[in-house]
């Protein structure tokens, strides 16, 4: 009789652990609630970031508009209808090639060098305004030439 009873447990135990295996164990709603608000907290604290004012020159025109911290210039000119030429989005491919005129910029995770930079280059997928600024689009060979010439 103890054999039987310690069979039956054995089975139940196998067939609780392969129904843990092959079936997702679903999350409390109350849970699935907080992360939700807090996505939307992360979503809050990311717009209310500091808005700058940004001249971005292109084609010989002036553009003006208010770019939030954790936006990108390129995104906050495409967003704006400025059709700055651009590519990869990561500071990989330089064809979103410009120069800093006036203001502040972060440039954290750029792949320019940093005599590039102190030239006033930037990338405009992966500058940041940090204060109120002015930036023009130039051709990509202008950068090209900077970054790196008298490599090869
Ligand atoms: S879009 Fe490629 S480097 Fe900016």
């Amino acid at each position: 009789m103890k054999c039987l009873i310690a069979l039956q447990v054995s089975v139940l135990c196998s067939w609780l652990l392969l129904a843990t295996c092959f079936y997702r164990i679903p999350v409390p709603i109350k849970h699935a609630h907080q992360t939700a608000g807090r996505r939307t907290e992360h979503h809050l604290k990311l717009h209310a970031k500091p808005k700058h004012k940004v001249c971005i020159k292109h084609e010989g025109v002036n553009n003006f508009l208010e770019v939030n911290e954790s936006e990108s210039i390129l995104d906050a000119a495409l967003d704006a209808g400025i059709r700055l030429p651009h590519d990869c989005k990561m500071g990989v491919c330089l064809r979103c090639s410009a120069k800093v005129t006036s203001g502040q910029v972060d440039q954290t995770g750029t792949t320019l060098d940093d005599s590039v930079i102190e030239q006033g280059f930037a990338l405009t997928c992966m500058t940041f305004a940090r204060s109120e600024l002015s930036i023009e689009s130039v051709e990509e060979d202008e950068l090209v030439n900077a970054q790196f010439s008298g490599r090869y």
